[in-house]
């Protein structure tokens, strides 16, 4: 008599930041709903804030048996706030400990296949030979990844290195892009010498993409599709499955979702939100990286108590980089916040995009944060600070209309008059198109969308691994 085979097993394995185990996590999740097995590689860190911050791991036993973590020890568990630190731990410290970790599961646990965050090279070269089909995900945007790509193309067109300093200059030779893109909008490590080794190892990761069985993205066709089409030029299997969290949503309508926080979330500001008229709340937030100068977050202040506008705004422990004992506030910012701010340290974010207090938001342009104002029709004012952040900042302004891009200035008068323009000048303009963008964001993940057509054909692709495998 035929046994029914066992489902296939997924490993996923993201890279250790807030907006890569955010965004696989929603994934893992929506595999889950397909009736995949999943194990999740997580550092210890990770998995401990998310034990004390989150519900996710008696959200995820609802999947009788079909989920576990994996748990990583002895990682690098300092700070991630440069391009070097980011390349010491993708280069180094995750490799040391995570190879032989991932060749003893690869043999002994019947994966069918790997689904790797696509920022680290090394699981391909640890799955050959085994059969197992290795799909990288990107947590980034397409246009970053295809900027990424295109890096040696660059060079070979003489646009890099930069000849001058002028950084308004045009980029001509970057496929896709060369009608609105400059120089600052390249990803941040193109400003540097080109041997300097987070870029060499962002091109060489990109460029794996070619080896990898599939690449999954975190879009939307609606949003990126012409950019996708040229990274299938050079990776033909490629499903746009985003945005992820709408999409999970989507597909688990009846059931609660669980916040995959890495930070305790202060939900005070919901009820401090509810006080607010439609609209007329500026959220800041500059992710879970993001590091400022205190001149700068002096600037910022000035520019949001300036602007008149309510302002809710995601101070971090870690935002600020250096604490000393002349930290007095002027009495004109405490003032203005007492009557118009409210200052958390970590917020439900994807609550108070979807608030409609929330006018506007205030952003450095991460994906996961781009994905989620866009989702929620909130137009964006961008101060873009690292790697993909600077690409996507300009799509935001330039192509899909849907905010003003500040970077590279960090001055209140700028800030001042950037808020004003997108709350008040431009603001019917910005609410349009950002309720268009929604629109599509939401009929993309429900039945007919693109992406919620691509997932189908993940889970059936993956399946049919798992039929060749047996
Ligand atoms: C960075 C990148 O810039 C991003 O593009 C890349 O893919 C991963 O590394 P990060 O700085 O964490 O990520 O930003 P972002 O991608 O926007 O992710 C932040 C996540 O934290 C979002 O999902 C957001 O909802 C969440 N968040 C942020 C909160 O839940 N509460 C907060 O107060 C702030």
């Amino acid at each position: 008599m035929d046994t029914e085979p066992p489902p296939p097993h997924v490993l996923i394995f993201p890279f250790p930041a807030q907006g890569h185990v955010n965004s696989m996590l929603k994934l893992t999740e929506l595999l889950l709903e397909a009736s995949l097995n999943i194990t999740f590689l997580i550092s210890a860190k990770d998995h401990d804030r998310l034990a004390r911050f989150t519900t996710v791991h008696s959200h995820l036993t609802r999947y009788l048996g079909r989920f576990r973590f994996h748990v990583i020890h002895g990682l690098y568990e300092g700070p991630m706030d440069t391009d070097e630190k980011l390349s010491v731990m993708i280069a180094d410290s995750l490799p040391k400990v995570a190879v032989p970790l991932l060749r003893d599961l690869l043999v002994d646990s019947h994966v069918t296949c790997l689904i790797v965050d696509g920022i680290m090279g090394f699981p391909i070269d640890v799955a050959k030979g085994t059969g197992v089909p290795v799909i990288f995900f990107r947590t980034i945007s397409a246009c970053a990844l295809w900027a990424y790509f295109s890096v040696p193309g660059l060079i070979n067109s003489g646009d890099l290195p930069f000849q001058g300093t002028n950084l308004d200059e045009r980029i001509v030779s970057l496929e896709g892009m060369e009608a609105f893109l400059r120089r600052r909008d390249l990803p941040s490590f193109c400003r540097s010498d080109l041997n300097n080794q987070t870029l060499q190892q962002v091109i060489g990761v990109s460029r794996r993409t070619t080896e990898a069985h599939a690449l999954l993205l975190n879009t939307f066709d609606e949003l990126e599709g012409p950019i996708v089409s040229q990274i299938q030029k050079h990776c033909p299997n490629i499903y746009t499955i985003g945005p992820l969290h709408a999409h999970l949503k989507a597909r688990t309508l009846s059931k609660l979702t669980s916040s995959n926080s890495l930070f305790e979330e202060d939900k005070t500001c919901i009820t401090w939100l509810d006080q607010k008229a439609p609209k007329s709340v500026l959220y800041v937030s500059f992710g879970s990286l993001v590091t400022v100068t205190r001149e700068q977050l002096m600037e910022f202040w000035h520019g949001l108590v300036n602007s008149g506008k309510p302002f809710l705004w995601v101070i971090r422990d870690d935002l600020v980089l250096k604490h000393d004992d002349e930290n007095k506030v002027p009495y004109e910012l405490e003032e203005g916040t007492k009557k118009r701010g409210y200052m958390v340290g970590w917020v439900p974010q994807e609550d108070v995009l979807a608030h409609p207090a929330v006018g506007a938001f205030l952003t450095h342009n991460g994906w996961n944060s781009t994905l989620e104002s866009i989702v929620e029709g909130v137009p964006m004012i961008s101060w873009p600070y690292f790697a993909d952040q600077q690409i996507n900042s300009r799509f935001v302004e330039a192509v899909w209309k849907l905010g003003l891009d500040m970077k590279d200035t960090c001055d209140r008068k700028i800030i001042e008059k950037t808020i004003k323009v997108v709350m008040e000048d431009r603001k019917m303009e910005f609410i349009e198109s950002a309720d268009r963008m929604a629109r599509l964001a939401k009929e993309t993940v429900n039945e007919g969308g693109s992406s919620y057509g691509n997932l189908n054909r993940l889970v059936e692709d993956i399946k049919m691994m798992g039929v060749g495998s047996k």
